[in-house]
């Protein structure tokens, strides 16, 4: 799929999901597992979320909320596991679409937000499948 040497590493590597030198065997990411629990299904279950929940400066798409040493352009990554269930997008749910998330990228991820802008049509459609597929 060409979208896996173009449009798939340039999200992945933006997002630090993905070592500088993606392989097939490390495509998914970063990797969490979680802890003993009595539900069998989330007992000690590999999942990889798509997402690195740091803090990031995100410039005007800051909510303006001072929490601790969270400034108000500091926003936490969401996870893209699961993005196509979602009918609103970002903390504010300012966006319906997930080209209208990705535009409103400022700060830290202004950088991504400008390449994804410059992909063709064909590129970003096949990003967007991607997405679509986590
Ligand atoms: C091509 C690269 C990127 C794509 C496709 C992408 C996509 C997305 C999408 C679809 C969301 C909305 C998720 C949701 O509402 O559940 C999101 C949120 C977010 N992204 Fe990105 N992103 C990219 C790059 C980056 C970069 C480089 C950063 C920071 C270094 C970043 C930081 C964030 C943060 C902090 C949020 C949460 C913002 C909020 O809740 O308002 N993203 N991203």
């Amino acid at each position: 799929m060409r979208g896996k040497r173009t449009a798939i590493p340039l999200l992945c590597r933006a997002l630090r999901l993905m070592p500088s030198k993606p392989s097939s065997k490390t495509s998914v990411g970063l990797t969490l597992r979680t802890g003993p629990n009595a539900v069998g299904a989330l007992d000690r279950v590999t999942f990889h979320p798509y997402s690195d929940f740091l803090l990031h400066d995100m410039g005007s798409l800051g909510d303006g909320i001072t929490q601790n040493q969270a400034t108000g352009r500091l926003m936490r990554t969401a996870p893209l596991w699961g993005v196509r269930a979602q009918t609103t997008l970002l903390h504010d749910g300012r966006a319906s679409t997930l080209e209208e998330a990705i535009a409103a990228h400022d700060g830290q991820g202004k950088k991504a937000r400008d390449r994804f802008s410059r992909l063709s049509s064909f590129e970003k459609a096949q990003l967007i499948a991607f997405l679509k597929s986590l």
